[in-house]
């Protein structure tokens, strides 16, 4: 048994004497480090003293930490959604199996944001949040630059650009339709009609960002990767069915319950209030009039016709 041991834990050096030669490092070095090192923990490993140090309010208003924490457990979904995109489109020759498995992880991470909005609609009493929100001017939501790359990442940049364009700038290129994306247009002032400084500053930092992504995905989408490798699969249905569900979770559902928040808290006696980042939000955000869908050719002309107009369209 001990003999075992030895002979096992030997090969095991020479697999790692081997794989620091390579690199001409010292393994017996390496091996006192071992030594030395203090064994891992679960507060480290997640960084656990770090997340919880992050929530830094403006008021102080108990409330303000409930919207700031939801805000970043939804950033933190989004950004496994982008993984799961970046694993998308940097596979080569991309199987049927892998792209359903990671379609179904981004459907399981939006399911989650859908159904937990409420701990924004009803999870905050209004009288803090009316107040705090004032303190937070002119940051808003519309400021994510993840949710714009899940965008940007799953489908072409022409379904992103706004509904009166699209038609116009279908052969165009991508600085052309980044120039008309549909928040670019929605993000405009109440009052004036000029770029809210919500948008501007938005721009100011992320323009190339953007840029960058629309050039990286432009092959590389989820609607481009199921176009060209899996339009005539034998399992298409299969894929067909998760992207419409992906969709209709994504740009009905999730925004269904977003505006629910909007209404629950700045509409008042059937008057609004201001929205944080000065936009005209009841003719901005809803998904009958934005009209974004990222596999726009898998619906029907009558679905077209209908995305967004009811509730119960988006949540069945
Ligand atoms: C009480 C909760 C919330 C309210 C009242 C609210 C309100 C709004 C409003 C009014 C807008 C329009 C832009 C503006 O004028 O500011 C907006 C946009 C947006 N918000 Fe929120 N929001 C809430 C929570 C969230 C959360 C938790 C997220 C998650 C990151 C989020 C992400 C977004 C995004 C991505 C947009 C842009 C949507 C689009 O371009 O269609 N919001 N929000």
């Amino acid at each position: 048994m001990g003999d075992d041991v030895d002979a096992h834990l030997l090969e095991q050096l020479k697999k790692l004497q081997a794989k620091y030669n390579v690199m001409g490092q010292d393994l017996s070095s390496y091996l006192d480090g071992l030594l030395y090192s203090d064994y891992l923990t679960y507060w480290d490993y997640i960084r656990l003293d770090t997340l919880l140090s992050l929530q830094s309010p403006e008021t102080s208003f108990p409330d303000e930490k409930v919207f700031i924490l939801y805000h970043q457990i939804t950033e933190l979904y989004f950004r496994m959604v982008i993984l799961e995109l970046e694993q998308i489109s940097s596979r080569p020759n991309i199987d049927e199996q892998f792209f359903i498995d990671r379609i179904d992880r981004i459907i399981r991470y939006f399911h989650n944001l859908v159904n937990s909005f409420d701990i924004m609609v009803v999870g905050m009493e209004k009288e803090q949040f009316l107040k705090f929100r004032m303190a937070l001017l002119p940051a808003s939501g519309f400021q994510s630059a993840q949710y714009r790359l899940i965008e940007i990442g799953s489908t072409d940049l022409i379904n992103l650009v706004s509904i009166e364009d699209r038609e116009r700038l279908k052969a165009t290129d991508i600085n052309a339709m980044l120039e008309k994306l549909y928040w670019r247009s929605g993000a405009t002032e109440l009052a004036s009609g000029k770029k809210t400084l919500t948008l501007q500053q938005f721009e100011a930092k992320y323009n190339s960002t953007f840029h960058d992504a629309a050039v990286r995905y432009r092959e590389t989408n989820l609607l481009q990767i199921f176009q060209r490798n899996f339009e005539n699969s034998e399992r298409r249905d299969e894929i067909v069915e998760r992207l419409r569900l992906y969709d209709r979770l994504a740009n009905l559902q999730w925004r269904f319950a977003h505006i629910k928040s909007a209404g629950h808290y700045l509409r008042k006696n059937q008057k609004e209030i201001k929205a944080t980042g000065g936009t005209n939000w009841q003719k901005y955000l809803p998904s009958r009039f934005q009209k974004v869908m990222f596999f726009p050719e898998l619906w029907s002309e009558q679905e077209h016709e209908d995305w967004g107009k009811s509730v119960m369209h988006a949540v069945h």
